[in-house]
């Protein structure tokens, strides 16, 4: 595209070169002819000298007018059938060009103007901020170390406007603060933009996406994992949703603890407890003290297996909510819930949202260990093991 847009300018160039040295050839020319002028004005006007005789005009002089306007015609029949040709190139090197200063802007917003890189790592790779947390009446309870999700994978859990929801709105309760107008933040709808296509740019591939809760996986129990990847191996290895082959209930609930809880993978970005235990983001799951504070995001989920079949389970944790859509056929979806299983942005590229593929963070017996292991919550409390690092909670004095 850009040698399109390049060789495109030479012709114009070159064009445009032939054009200003042709007009300038015809005014010398011009005004060499009108110079040859002296005497008398009557006898020497222009028009009454006399001109050349109709052997001299209709042979040369006629021949030279009439091969220069054919060769002026030729210019204009090669040189806009060239224009049109490269014109395709030249609109598409303009919206790349367009796309690339989008992003410039992202980056420069994500690392300096709005410093999302302090919280979130480099490009995206997540990080932890620090932060305050206070009881209801606002007296200092504990400096925690909140992780901030790793947002290199984030377009593989929400949708874009998911993204742009967050962005404007923050989370309130968490050190993520509110960045657009409608959620009263300092950036611009048109910076917003910038900032998820910055967002685009540091996506990982499919491949390593699903490495990373894997190796992390293979890292803590190798055999779990080996049994995992023949058990994907068995749905084709594409994680095929649905009525794919499962784990063993005992793998299940291990590997469920594992996604369901883990706080290190990725900064917490394949986590649950992050979005549905209070105190999970900063290493204090399941603890009396985490409960007092305003809540998680998302509900406690003891209980699940009552309101739910395992069916509806999986589809609400593979698809995410739409904001608007029922779940559960009772409940009302919030678009905060991220999808897991199936990837929010597939299949619109004709909307200009970039395609990575069917799958999102999970694969499908990923999926089916993290149901199970939620479906027991209430029935085995051995099953909420907590998070390493959870001694010290604080204790409340005149709280509940
Ligand atoms: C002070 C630290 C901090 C800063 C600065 C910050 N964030 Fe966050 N962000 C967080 C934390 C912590 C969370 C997780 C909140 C939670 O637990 O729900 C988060 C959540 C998010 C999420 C939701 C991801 C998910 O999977 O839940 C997105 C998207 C996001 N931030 C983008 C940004 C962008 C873009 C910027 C810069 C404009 C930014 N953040 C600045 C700390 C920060
Ligand atoms: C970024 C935050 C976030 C993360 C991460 C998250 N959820 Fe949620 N989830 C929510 C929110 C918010 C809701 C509540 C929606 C509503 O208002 O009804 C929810 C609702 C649910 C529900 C329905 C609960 C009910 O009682 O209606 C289930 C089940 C669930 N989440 C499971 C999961 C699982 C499993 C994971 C991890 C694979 C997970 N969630 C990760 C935010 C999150």
């Amino acid at each position: 595209m850009i040698v399109a847009a390049t060789t495109q300018r030479v012709v114009g160039f070159v064009i445009f070169a032939v054009v200003v040295v042709g007009v300038i050839a015809w005014l010398i020319a011009n005004m060499r002819a009108s110079r040859a002028e002296v005497g008398s004005e009557i006898e020497l006007a222009a028009n009454r000298k006399p001109y050349y005789d109709d052997e001299e005009l209709e042979g040369k002089k006629l021949n030279m007018a009439l091969f220069s306007a054919a060769g002026l015609l030729a210019l204009i029949g090669v040189a806009l059938p060239l224009y049109w040709l490269a014109e395709p190139g030249r609109q598409e090197g303009a919206v790349e060009m367009f796309q690339e200063t989008f992003v410039d802007r992202g980056r420069e917003l994500y690392e300096v103007g709005a410093q999302c890189v302090a919280c979130h790592g480099g490009e995206g790779s997540g990080g932890v901020a620090t932060y305050i947390i206070n009881d209801q009446n606002g007296q200092f309870v504990d400096q925690v170390s909140w992780a901030a999700p790793a947002l290199n994978n984030v377009l593989y859990r929400y949708s874009e406007e998911g993204v742009r929801y967050v962005l404007n709105y923050g989370r309130p309760g968490s050190p993520m603060a509110a960045w657009g107008g409608p959620g009263g933040g300092p950036l611009t709808t048109q910076q917003i933009d910038n900032l998820i296509d910055y967002l685009w740019s540091v996506q990982k591939d499919p491949v390593a996406v699903a490495a990373t809760i894997d190796d992390s996986v293979k890292g803590l129990d190798e055999g779990l994992y080996t049994r995992m990847m023949e058990v994907r191996k068995s749905n084709r290895g594409d994680g095929e949703p649905v009525d794919a082959n499962r784990l063993s209930r005992a793998d299940e609930l291990a590997l469920g603890e594992i996604i369901f809880n883990n706080q290190e993978i990725a900064a917490g970005s394949y986590s649950c407890a992050r979005c549905h235990v209070a105190g999970a983001s900063y290493g204090q799951a399941w603890q009396p003290f985490a409960r007092l504070q305003k809540g998680a995001l998302g509900p406690n989920l003891e209980g699940i297996q009552d309101i739910s079949t395992e069916q509806q389970h999986f589809d609400l944790i593979w698809n995410g909510m739409k904001p608007g859509a029922g779940y559960f056929s009772r409940k009302q979806g919030n678009p905060q819930m991220p999808a897991f299983g199936a990837n929010p942005n597939t299949g619109q590229a004709e909307q200009g949202i970039p395609d990575k593929g069917e799958f999102g963070m999970l694969k499908a017996e990923q999926v089916w260990a993290v149901i199970t292991y939620e479906r027991n919550l209430s029935n085995d409390s051995a099953v909420k093991s907590p998070v390493a690092g959870t001694e010290s909670s604080p204790t409340f004095v005149g709280q509940q």
